[in-house]
């Protein structure tokens, strides 16, 4: 009986493995079974096509008036700041940050938001459909659209005056191959039996025995960025839909975004919009600590690359044209602008984080300020808010620093099934 008891204690953490696998296979399941009645149910009823409005802010009593040209005050804008933003948030690119970015500037300019209800994606990974936002009645018209969702350009524009600005975000596809397989690796059940401890490298070594493209939550692990703006994932990158995706894309998006060069984007979005360089002030959200991070070898990002060929291809086309619009923008005065960005942003930072740097989610304190984390990790790092931030910048330390889910909770977004799914996890100790 000593035997068995020794294999028990050996197997006992497979089987925990295995048994938590089922239950959260199980609450998936359901899960999706029970959304899907819930969205084909309130798909029933088709809206009427209502023209939306051309624009549906609630315009600051400050707003800068638009000048004639005749009467240039000195100093005075040249352009008023556009507030209908359209922006596309990928997965693992950065996209939190910007978020929080928006959030902001969408409360300075008292906007209105399109957000999910009960939860802080639209059903993705559906397509989107304008019946997913919150409080929908036809003819509605919003200023911002910024939650996580499968891109479908039509339905989108139906909530948006015509004249809306449409951003998203690319990163290198080998590195957001890499942080997906290391945040979404575990809900996608095809993962589960790769065996060994570096399962990124078992799975690149021969991806077609372990990918399953009908698997559960597999687009993950394929083409993401493709998937998310709404194409075909599965394609081939010399299939011809792949160029037409691509094409699509660049007729639809003013700005495509780089996270490897966050900054430069944010100063080519501050000078599409007419923003300024306040409402661009950032720290970096939901960073994974750097011990979990693997840096990728070039055998293995070439890889990763070859498996993600379509994105990699998205990627290519979209980094041209963006340091095509560095080029236009002029390097010298991007460079300056950058320069100083990094300066306010470094300034803010003393300003507001306890320690100047984001720390461990264990070691995080307030509730408040503790992202999400990825199945059976505590990887994702945040902050701690300064203890005495004066009176005057109090409230935007608090905003910059907060975790998205926080900050949507605050605007009025019900997470319901959000916050379900996390006290299950608590519950089972994922
Ligand atoms: C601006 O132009 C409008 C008409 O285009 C005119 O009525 C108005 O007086 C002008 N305002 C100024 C300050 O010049
Ligand atoms: C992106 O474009 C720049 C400038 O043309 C080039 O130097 C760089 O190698 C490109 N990177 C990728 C990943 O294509």
């Amino acid at each position: 009986s000593i035997v068995i008891w020794i294999m028990v204690g050996k197997q006992g953490r497979q089987w925990r493995s295995m048994c938590k696998g089922l239950v959260l296979g199980t609450l998936l399941t359901s899960c999706m079974i029970l959304l899907y009645c819930l969205s084909s149910l309130q798909d029933r009823g088709t809206f009427p096509e209502v023209p939306v409005p051309y624009s549906c802010a609630h315009r600051p009593a400050n707003s800068p008036p638009t000048t004639n040209g005749s009467d240039p005050r000195p100093g005075a804008p040249l352009c008023s700041p556009k507030v209908d933003v359209m922006f596309m948030k990928t997965h693992k690119t950065a996209s939190s940050t910007l978020i929080n970015i928006l959030f902001r500037f969408g409360e300075k300019h008292r906007l209105k938001f399109a957000f999910p209800s009960s939860r802080n994606d639209f059903l993705y990974p559906a397509f989107f459909q304008r019946s997913q936002v919150k409080d929908f009645k036809p003819g509605m018209c919003f200023n911002i659209v910024c939650n996580h969702m499968r891109f479908d350009a039509a339905e989108v524009a139906k909530l948006l005056p015509a004249d809306t600005a449409y951003v998203t975000i690319l990163r290198d596809p080998a590195e957001l191959f890499e942080s997906s397989f290391h945040y979404f690796g575990r809900t996608a059940p095809l993962t589960w039996k790769i065996p060994g401890e570096d399962k990124l490298r078992e799975f690149l070594r021969d991806p077609h025995h372990y990918y399953d493209p009908e698997g559960f939550n597999a687009f993950y692990l394929k083409n993401l960025l493709f998937f998310d703006l709404g194409q075909d994932n599965g394609l081939e990158p010399g299939d011809p839909r792949v160029d037409q995706g691509i094409r699509a894309i660049a007729d639809r998006f003013h700005l495509v975004m780089l996270a490897e060069h966050f900054e430069e984007s944010l100063i080519l979005l501050k000078d599409a919009l007419c923003w300024e360089t306040e409402d661009l002030l950032f720290f970096r959200l939901n960073e994974r600590k750097g011990s979990t991070v693997s840096k990728l070898e070039p055998e293995l990002r070439a890889k990763a690359l070859e498996w993600n060929a379509v994105d990699w291809k998205l990627y290519q086309h979209f980094n041209a044209t963006f340091w095509r619009k560095v080029d236009a923008y002029g390097r010298q005065r991007m460079a300056e602008d950058v320069e100083e960005l990094r300066r306010r942003n470094a300034e803010m930072a003393a300003l507001c984080i306890e320690g100047g740097h984001a720390v461990e989610a264990t070691r995080i304190q307030e509730k408040d300020m503790l992202p999400w984390q990825p199945i059976g990790e505590k990887s994702i790092m945040g902050y701690n808010l300064k203890k005495n931030v004066d009176k005057r910048h109090r409230k935007v330390c608090r905003k910059m620093l907060m975790p998205e889910l926080q900050y949507l909770t605050e605007m009025g977004v019900n997470l319901w099934i959000t916050k379900l799914w996390g006290h299950v996890r608590d519950v089972i100790n994922w």
